[in-house]
């Protein structure tokens, strides 16, 4: 129900915002389409420069009222929300709202209103709706803009609303996710594809059946480089093949340094099944490039460019495709491509690649089931980073987990004290991965201790989950791209619990299982003898035989964030390729890496007031944030 105060404030924003018309429409920086058919479309810019403001422009094929929400995981619940139209009088009108605190019911108006309308019009078509608000609003009704990925639900009905209290339901609403803060990575781009001297190098893998008889496919393909002249990379874009949009879910290029590849070529073949993996995956590690669902195009700073091409030795790369089937759709064939857009004029600064995370294997990683959060934690400690003879400095990444990920970060902690990291998301979308620009770069200096923590969220499954390729399987991987970049290969800080540790706290005895050669890549390699005596694999003992506790949890949960740890440190590039435990590339850590004066968000400065809630001036002392 609404209030009459609530309309009287309605009213109130209207009557400013008509103020507030003559003013300049901003050039938008951001730019979405919030659902598949282009009927709602979203500018924006950022607050910028000094400006706390964020400013929206919604363009919406509807005559009636067009609904835009930030929402914490894509429901109405808790969401913020505004509402707007334009009136049969032709004047526009702005609600500012919230989502119930649980289910659909309708949005009630906030008892502050926040939003200020910049304009409003409509044609025969479509409604084009301007607004802008604070990126804090300090009203705990609204949702605190961040550097994560917000989730923006919309909302229309070509209904024209009388009032505020005459709003039909939607009949049509969707969610997208987007970053709104970080500046867009495809600035640009329309000046690197008009200009002539750009080049352009596909890979692109060809007619791969995916199959309808399982949800995961990993397809993996070597591929020779042309022995073209050094080049850098200025952009690239993922072409998915029209109509394989919903199965096309990630890709990984890997470099295969100088290993020799041939015998691989025109051999594609999936990445590994249940008993073997395709041989170059253990040689080909050096990431080169990699999108993911959701993924845009990205488009390097102007001064940049990422190395290619003209290393005679280093000639074969690694194509490593994930196609997610979840409804077993027969028939699908696949030839999508990885578009490299080229430069030969090189550009000042060289840009590198590096990963930090865990390995992908069943016995490093596990998430028990049921769980509202579980953290995993990977270390890369000042004894590996102080390896580095310079500065390293991060511009973009991307986050990396499946589908129970729900929150990622990468710390850094120097002398004790963590630093701001944009590499960062409380709000993670496994639907929605895009290399993030970040605002502020991240510099990791030499003797800079790293923690990468994965959170999950496991409530609805019924057994373990585990570190593994399939989209049901997890992963923690942050995949991070800097400056300048350093002449060696193969660059990356994993680090992993003891296997047989883990196994204990899960209730085994050593003599219960066995850890094969390939453990790293294929669950099967580790064999465990169940309570009825037989020799079961690891991912069937998860499935049918471990019960956990409440008591192994929280002792697993221990055991992964503070038991020592090992460190695979290849920032200066390893004793030997795919080194040994033997090699000082490998050590172990004495114990976890404390962080004992974590980062702490400037809190916003919100004016606390007496009379909260009343007008739109004052606004109540906001209490909580949207940041964990
Ligand atoms: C938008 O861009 C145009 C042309 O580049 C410029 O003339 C105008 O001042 C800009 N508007 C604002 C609000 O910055
Ligand atoms: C912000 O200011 C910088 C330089 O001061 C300028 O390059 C940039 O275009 C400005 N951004 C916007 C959105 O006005
Ligand atoms: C109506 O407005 C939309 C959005 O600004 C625009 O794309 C469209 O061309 C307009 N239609 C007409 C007939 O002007
Ligand atoms: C990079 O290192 C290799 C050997 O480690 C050396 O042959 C090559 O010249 C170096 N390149 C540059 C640009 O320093
Ligand atoms: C269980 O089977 C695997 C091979 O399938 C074997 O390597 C392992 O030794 C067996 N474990 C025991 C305890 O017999
Ligand atoms: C590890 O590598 C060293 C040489 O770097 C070698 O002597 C040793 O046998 C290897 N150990 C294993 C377990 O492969």
């Amino acid at each position: 129900m609404l209030t009459a105060a609530s309309i009287l404030l309605v009213l109130f924003a209207v009557s400013s915002a008509q103020q507030q018309q003559q003013q300049q429409q901003p050039n938008f920086t951001h730019h979405a389409v919030l659902d598949p058919s282009g009927k709602f479309r979203l500018n924006w810019l950022p607050a910028t420069n000094g400006s706390e403001y964020f400013t929206f422009e919604c363009v919406v094929a509807t005559r009636g009222w067009i609904g835009l929400g930030f929402s914490p995981n894509g429901a109405m619940a808790a969401a913020d929300m505004v509402i707007a139209w334009v009136d049969a009088s032709g004047r526009p009108q702005i609600s500012d709202r919230h989502g119930p605190a649980q289910g659909n019911a309708f949005p009630p108006a906030d008892s502050t209103q926040n939003y200020e309308l910049v304009s409003g019009r409509k044609n025969n078509t479509h409604t084009v709706i301007t607004f802008r608000r604070k990126q804090d609003t300090c009203d705990p009704q609204d949702w605190k803009i961040t550097s994560d990925t917000t989730r923006l639900i919309w909302a229309f009905n070509d209904q024209v609303p009388t009032s505020a209290d005459d709003i039909q339901k939607h009949t049509e609403r969707g969610v997208k996710s987007a970053q709104l803060v970080n500046p867009p990575t495809t600035d640009g781009m329309s000046k690197i594809l008009a200009d002539p001297s750009t080049k352009i190098y596909d890979m692109r893998v060809a007619d791969v059946k995916v199959p309808a008889d399982k949800r995961t496919l990993y397809w993996c393909e070597i591929v020779e480089l042309p022995q073209w002249k050094k080049h850098h990379v200025i952009a690239n874009r993922m072409m998915v093949q029209k109509g394989n949009e919903r199965y096309v879910h990630h890709l990984v290029v890997y470099g295969c340094g100088e290993e020799d590849m041939s015998e691989h070529l025109g051999k594609p073949a999936a990445c590994f099944d249940d008993t073997q993996v395709f041989s170059p995956m253990q040689k080909c590690t050096d990431y080169l490039a990699v999108w993911a669902v959701g993924g845009e195009d990205f488009v390097y700073p102007s001064n940049m460019g990422s190395p290619m091409f003209g290393d005679s030795k280093q000639r074969f790369v690694l194509i490593e495709m994930h196609y997610d089937n979840p409804d077993l759709t027969p028939g699908i064939t696949d030839s999508s491509a990885f578009r490299f857009y080229l430069t030969e004029k090189l550009r000042p600064v060289e840009t590198g690649r590096f990963t930090v995370g865990m390995p992908v294997t069943p016995v490093h990683l596990v998430i028990p089931p049921k769980q509202e959060r579980f953290t995993t934690y990977a270390y890369c400690p000042s004894k590996c980073t102080s390896r580095m003879t310079e500065p390293m400095t991060v511009f973009t990444g991307l986050l990396h987990t499946h589908l129970l990920g729900v929150a990622m970060r990468v710390r850094v902690i120097r002398n004790g004290e963590e630093i701001k990291s944009e590499m960062r998301d409380d709000h993670y979308d496994f639907n929605y991965q895009s290399p993030v620009y970040l605002s502020k770069p991240l510099v990791i200096m030499p003797g800079d201790d790293l923690i990468v923590e994965c959170t999950y969220g496991s409530m609805d499954r019924d057994t373990m989950t585990y570190g593994g390729f399939g989209s049901d399987n997890e992963m923690c991987l942050a995949f991070m791209e800097y400056y300048p970049k350093r002449n060696i290969s193969s660059e990356d800080c994993m680090s992993f619990i003891n296997p047989e540790g883990l196994l204990e706290v899960l209730g085994l005895q050593k003599d219960q299982f066995n850890i094969g050669q390939e453990a790293f890549f294929v669950g099967s390699a580790v064999t465990v003898i169940n309570q009825n005596q037989q020799n079961v694999t690891i991912p069937n003992w998860y499935k049918n035989d471990l019960k956990m506790t409440d008591d192994m949890v929280t002792k697993l949960q221990d055991y992964v964030k503070n038991s020592p740890q090992t460190v695979s440190c290849a920032l200066q590039g390893r004793d030997a390729p795919g080194g040994n435990l033997t090699d000082s590339s490998f050590f172990k850590m004495d114990g976890p890496i404390q962080n004992p004066r974590p980062y702490v968000e400037p809190a916003a400065v919100c004016a606390a007031s007496s009379g909260s809630g009343s007008t739109t001036t004052s606004q109540p002392t906001r209490t909580t944030t949207n940041r964990g």
